[in-house]
């Protein structure tokens, strides 16, 4: 019998899918020590982020001889060596499209929330503030969008944005993208045009940040930075400088550097919408991401 290992958990749907389909599924996480011993008896295993899949790992199981294939249910598969387990004959998939649209929904809800102050006016409220004038917000409406990476999610937000009334422009290393109505530009142009800029794309395999001190500086005077990509992309104390010094007038975070975050300066910093690490953090996500990985193992042993 074909034995999975859904080391970060499953939708529960997607198990008994599974186990309807004949796959017997263990639900269990081990810690990195134990992990690669108990591949030993699986052909598949299932991980969100938590779980890293790293040489070591790999070593084991694949001296073990029966793992087949990796699976990270969500996009990034940076918790995976995933060249050096296809090099050991170990097939690694993912479900990319499955979240689209939850991380773009809260691009557009943290737009609003930097907008409008609505993160800050909470929680200035329930410690007693009344901040009615404080919080004189912008609308959205008229405003232009940069989005840096024109894939799948800076697509999901870009119509959304489009919708609301924004101009949208984006940037992306393959350059002009057919077929998409929006303008193509350089990273400059794009960093000097927008009120918001978003990020859309992978880090960098040596985690250097796309946006530094630098960078910031060819931004607009009081621009707004999004990243719900991945946390290396910013250089946080140059945001929060940015921040500090009026040069940005916001920002939203939903990843960082180091999760969780420990950094003070940062979690204080008064002009950032945070969120833990969400973007895909939705029902219909997590059913879309569970639908995936049962197509993918059946397709595998079909
Ligand atoms: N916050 C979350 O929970 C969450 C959830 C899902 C995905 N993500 C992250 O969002 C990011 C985008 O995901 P996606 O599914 O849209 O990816 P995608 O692969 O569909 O799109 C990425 C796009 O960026 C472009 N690109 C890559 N490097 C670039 C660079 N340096 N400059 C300009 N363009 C560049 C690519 O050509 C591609 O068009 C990834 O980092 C992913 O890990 C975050």
């Amino acid at each position: 019998m074909i034995r999975i290992l859904a080391a970060d958990g499953m939708e529960a749907s997607a198990i008994a899918e599974l186990q309807a389909k004949g796959y017997e599924v263990v639900n269990e996480h081990y810690e990195a020590d134990e992990l690669g011993k108990k591949l030993a008896d699986f052909d598949v295993i299932v991980v969100r982020s938590a779980t890293k899949v790293r040489v070591p790992v790999i070593d084991e199981a694949a001296a073990a001889g029966r793992l087949k294939l990796i699976i990270r249910g969500g996009v990034g598969v940076d918790n995976i060596d995933v060249k050096y387990a296809e090099e050991k004959g170990i097939t690694v998939r993912n479900t990319p499209a499955a979240s689209s649209a939850s991380v773009a929904e809260l691009t557009i809800g943290h737009m609003f929330s930097v907008g409008r102050f609505i993160g800050i006016a909470n929680a200035t409220m329930r410690s007693g503030q009344w901040n009615k004038k404080k919080y004189e917000g912008s609308e959205l409406a008229g405003k232009t969008l940069g989005l840096v990476g024109m894939g799948r999610i800076a697509r999901e937000v870009a119509w959304r944005a489009e919708a609301l009334g924004m101009k949208v422009i984006y940037t992306d290393v393959l350059g002009q993208i057919e077929g998409l109505p929006y303008e193509f530009m350089s990273l400059d142009e794009v960093l000097a045009q927008a009120d918001y800029v978003s990020l859309h794309i992978p880090a960098a395999a040596d985690k250097k940040p796309l946006i530094d001190a630098e960078r910031i500086a060819q931004m607009k005077d009081g621009a707004i930075l999004l990243n719900l990509a991945r946390g290396a992309l910013i250089d946080t104390a140059a945001l929060c400088d940015a921040l500090d010094e009026g040069k940005l007038a916001g920002a939203a975070l939903d990843v960082y550097p180091e999760e969780p975050v420990q950094d003070e300066r940062l979690l204080n910093h008064p002009q950032i919408s945070f969120t833990p690490h969400i973007g895909a953090a939705t029902k219909e996500a997590q059913t879309r991401i569970g639908a995936e990985i049962v197509d993918i193992i059946s397709k595998f042993f079909a």
